[in-house]
């Protein structure tokens, strides 16, 4: 019997504070009318000074394990995505794991910017289907106000701090994309577009951490066609058609960007969990808050097909399916 990777739990952990987009126009030369119109963002969480991405990571994981009624000790893995760690080194996942009281198996970072999360998803699959682990964290956690030039209206407005986790458990499945769990994932990268989207510092560059820099309208373009290509690569990967999707819940940067995904599926924005209004992009964080949010309120069902997608600086994009 080929294995699946079941989602048994999900879990989530937004900053206490928040700032409205009225709160950034004493800060940059902008307002909450441009900010809605462009992007779809009315306010985003903030982290205190002091609360660090692991703290983030581990009350979103700490909350998935709760709900499934699992203890730390009984992990193999933990997958974290985030581009705002704790430290240089070691990998911000494990200081989650103490955290956590995981005392065995291992636990990694993985960098992919925004498209994070599928990235780290992707990899637990793969060792959950091979056998190598049997039940896995993975937690998408940033805290990328740290990384924000907030004189720089261009960027400053678009993001937010955040994590959301799932837990996966090895199940049996037939192979066939009536299974639960992750039905497939795919990642792509080119990293020719490295200017469009990236942070102008780093251990082996400036020895800072550095600011980040975009060109929004280049972003945007890009991530238009490849989200979309990713959708279309994971449907005919699992013979699915865009009718057999119940849900989309894509990387949170832009509703228009949003909207443009759900058009192609010929989906309604009732079966789209959108989240950017509330906490702007949380990059890896996203999808992952955004599954949360729909479980907790009841809108995924067991049994529902879940497509995800996402974009991010590199460029790295891609997209993955799920039976809940
Ligand atoms: O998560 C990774 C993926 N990231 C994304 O997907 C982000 C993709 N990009 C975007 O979402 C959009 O490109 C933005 C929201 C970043 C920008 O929207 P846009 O419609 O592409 O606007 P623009 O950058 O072309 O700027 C239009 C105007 C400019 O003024 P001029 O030159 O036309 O006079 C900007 O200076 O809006 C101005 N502007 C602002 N005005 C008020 C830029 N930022 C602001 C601001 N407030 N915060």
């Amino acid at each position: 019997m080929p294995l699946r990777s079941h989602v048994i739990g999900h879990g989530a952990y937004l900053p206490e504070t928040v700032w409205t987009n009225a709160d950034l126009t004493s800060k940059v030369d902008t307002s909450d009318e441009w900010i809605v119109k462009r992007t779809g963002i009315r306010q985003r969480h903030i982290a205190a000074d002091g609360e660090l991405t692991s703290d983030l990571a581990t009350a979103a994981c700490r909350q998935a394990l709760e709900r499934a009624g699992l203890a730390p000790q009984r992990l193999d893995l933990l997958v974290c995505a985030t581009a705002t760690p704790d430290e240089t080194f070691p990998a911000t996942a494990t200081r989650v794991q103490a955290q956590l009281g995981m005392t065995g198996g291992a636990a990694f970072d993985v960098q992919a910017v925004c498209s994070g999360f599928v990235y780290a998803l992707a990899v637990a699959d793969n060792f959950l289907r091979l056998g190598q682990a049997q039940t896995a964290l993975v937690v998408g956690a940033e805290t990328f106000s740290r990384i924000l030039d907030w004189t720089d209206r261009g960027t400053c407005v678009l993001f937010g701090d955040g994590a959301g986790a799932v837990l996966l458990r090895a199940g049996e499945g037939s192979g066939r994309n009536t299974d639960r769990g992750v039905l497939s994932t795919h990642l792509y990268s080119d990293g020719r577009h490295h200017d469009a989207l990236y942070v102008d510092g780093g251990v082996s560059s400036t020895g800072t951490a550095g600011h980040l820099r975009m060109e929004g309208k280049e972003v945007f373009r890009h991530a238009v066609v490849r989200m979309a290509e990713a959708i279309d690569t994971a449907l005919a990967a699992n013979d699915l058609t865009p009718g057999d999707i119940d849900w989309l819940v894509p990387h949170q940067a832009n509703i228009r960007i949003i909207e443009s995904m759900a058009k192609r599926l010929n989906l309604p924005m009732e079966r789209v969990v959108a989240t950017v209004e509330r906490h702007a992009n949380t990059s890896a964080a996203s999808i992952p808050l955004a599954l949360d949010e729909a479980a907790g309120d009841g809108r995924l069902k067991r049994g529902e097909l879940i497509l995800l997608d996402a974009m991010g600086g590199g460029f790295t994009w891609g997209s993955a399916l799920v039976r809940w």
